[in-house]
Parts: C-alpha cells; sequence; structure tokens
C-alpha cells in the first residue's frame, strides 16, 4: 500500500510533513552533497536579521544528557547578503525554503520582510523567531508577551500573502494564549518548541561550558515539552501547528503528529546525521504502512485520549 506524504499548511502544500528546524541546517546550501535536500518538505533557514551578526563569543554549544546547550547569538550574513547569495541558489531546489527571520524591534522584522519580498525568490513561507528580546519593549522576549506577539504578528502580516508561520517559545505561563495572539494577528501556522533554557558548568574549572553562560536546550531532552506545548496550543489554537523538540526517530515524528501537530521539524538530531530528516521521514512512512494509516495527515490530532 503507498501512502500519501503530502500534508497543506495554509495555501502551501507540501511533499511531506518532515523540515529541517532552523540553525541546524544552515542556510539549507550547505549539505547538498551530503543529503537529498529535495526529499526533505521544506529547509528553515538560520535566523535572518537585518545586519549581518557575529554572534556571541566560543565555546557557543555544548553537549547535555540526550541534548545539547546552544548560544549562537543569531550570527547570519544579514538580508542583504542573504538576498544575494542565497535566493539565487534557492532556484535549483525542489524542496521548499522557509526563511526564518529575527529582531529586537517590530521594525527589524519588517525590515527583512520588506526586502525579502521586494527580492521576489524562491521562499515559500517565513517562520518568525519571536524569542529575541525587544529593545523597545523593556528587553523582554516577545515570546512571553501576548501583546507583543499580537502587535508583531499583524505588522508582518499586512507585509506578505507568503505563508506566514510564528515560532512559539516553551517558557511562558500559557503557550496557548501566546498561539491564540499568532492566530488573531493573522498568522496561518504556529510552530513549537524553540529551546528550553539550560546552563551547564564545567565542574573541574568551575566555569560556564558555553561563554553566555545561559543558552538554549535542545534535543531529546526536551521532547516531552515539546508534545505537551503542542497538545496544549491545538486546543487553544485553530490553525496548523507545526511540531519540534528533539525528534529524532519516525516514531517521535507520530508522537508529535498524534499530539495535534500538522507537520514536524527535525533539529538538533542534523548535528549527528544530517540526513536524519530523511530517516524520520522514511520511518514515518513505515509506521502508517505498519498502522493502518493511508496518509501522514491521517495521523494529525489521532490521538485517542481525551484531555
Ligand atoms: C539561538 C536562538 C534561538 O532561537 C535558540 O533557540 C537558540 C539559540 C541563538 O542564535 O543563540
Amino acid at each position: 500500500m503507498s501512502v500519501d506524504t503530502s500534508v497543506t499548511i495554509g495555501n502551501v502544500e507540501f511533499s511531506n510533513p518532515v523540515f529541517v528546524a532552523s540553525g541546524t541546517f544552515g542556510y539549507g546550501v550547505e549539505t547538498d552533497e551530503l543529503v537529498d535536500v529535495n526529499r526533505l518538505g521544506a529547509i528553515v533557514t538560520k535566523s535572518i536579521t537585518p545586519q549581518p551578526r557575529e554572534g556571541n563569543p566560543p565555546p557557543r554549544m555544548v553537549e547535555t544528557p540526550s541534548g545539547m546547550i546552544n548560544s549562537i547569538g543569531l550570527a547570519n550574513i544579514g538580508v542583504e547578503r542573504y538576498i544575494g547569495e542565497m535566493l539565487p541558489l534557492y532556484e535549483s531546489f525542489k524542496t521548499k525554503i522557509i526563511t526564518n527571520i529575527a529582531g529586537f524591534s517590530v521594525s527589524d522584522y519588517a525590515e527583512v520582510m520588506e526586502k525579502l519580498e521586494q527580492a521576489d525568490g524562491s521562499i515559500c513561507a517565513y517562520e518568525i523567531n519571536i524569542s529575541c528580546p525587544n529593545v523597545e519593549g523593556g528587553k523582554m522576549e516577545f515570546a512571553v508577551d501576548a501583546g507583543m506577539t499580537l502587535t508583531l504578528t499583524k505588522e508582518l502580516r499586512q507585509r506578505t500573502e507568503k505563508l506566514l508561520i510564528i515560532k512559539l517559545s516553551p517558557s511562558v505561563t500559557d503557550i496557548g494564549e501566546i498561539a491564540k495572539a499568532a492566530e488573531d494577528g493573522g498568522a496561518d501556522a504556529v510552530s513549537a518548541i524553540n529551546t528550553v533554557f539550560g546552563m551547564s558548568i564545567d565542574t573541574s574549572s568551575q566555569r560556564f561550558n558555553i561563554a553566555t553562560g545561559i543558552g538554549g536546550l535542545s534535543g531529546p531532552a526536551i521532547r516531552p515539552i515539546g508534545v505537551a506545548c503542542v497538545h496544549m496550543i491545538t486546543s487553544a489554537v485553530s490553525i496548523p501547528v507545526i511540531g519540534m523538540g528533539g525528534i529524532t526517530s519516525g516514531s517521535d515524528a507520530v508522537e508529535y503528529m498524534l499530539a495535534g501537530a500538522s507537520a514536524v521539524q527535525v533539529g538538533t538530531a542534523n548535528y549527528r546525521d544530517p540526513a536524519a530528516g530523511l530517516t524520520v521521514l522514511d520511518e514515518m512512512i513505515t509506521f502508517c504502512d505498519e498502522h493502518g494509516f493511508t496518509s501522514l495527515s491521517q495521523l494529525a490530532g489521532a490521538l485517542k485520549d481525551e484531555s
């Protein structure tokens, strides 16, 4: 029996629901000799900011039990170079490109989006990294405040007709409330979860293992947090949810889909194997074959329990 792998989010049809997560797959152009990137449902790029950024001082990553902590500081080439150097390369890609945008004010995000819209390259969607401090809002992260999330989403919605995805942080009191703000602001979908804050100390040197001390924890260690967040979000909104956090296998991805996700992103697992997303996809298809699902989209919300 053949399994239909396609999924539709907003008005975009993806060949399958397995994407690679922002920050774990560069600009999407680095691995095309190692991995058949065209078999991925989509590539979500590193966060793009108005200006180029060096990012934080090293060390910026450390392995932790069942995961890792990073604090890269949004290192990227800036929107102008991104347009000049990356957009032309995307022309030959069959997979879909989702450009992740970050900023420290509403105008930062708006500037990046406006420039990308003018450049009119082959981008299919924007994912908005709202886990950034708003320098005009008391340095509070956009992601922790429903009002700031609503304002930012509305401003960006006015600037694009492309698929608009707001990426949510788990480090909030009520993630459903923030998801609702994104939905009310006109987002087509939300993705969750961004990293969970964490710290790791080298006891022999009595120093932090990464220069900034606190960073973002990712990998299998956070999967139960991600699955719970996706489930809570699907109860709060009617737009699709893209689930992520610690997916390393088809079964992990199916878990997110059962919790309510319409698609998933594979992140930290790409550091061990850049083809991890393809393995996840193949294993999801096998799961469907073995469990009587005729399409991957049937998995979304197929949880049998009520809560
Ligand atoms: C960084 C940004 C993130 O959104 C995250 O989850 C982890 C790290 C960063 O660029 O430092």
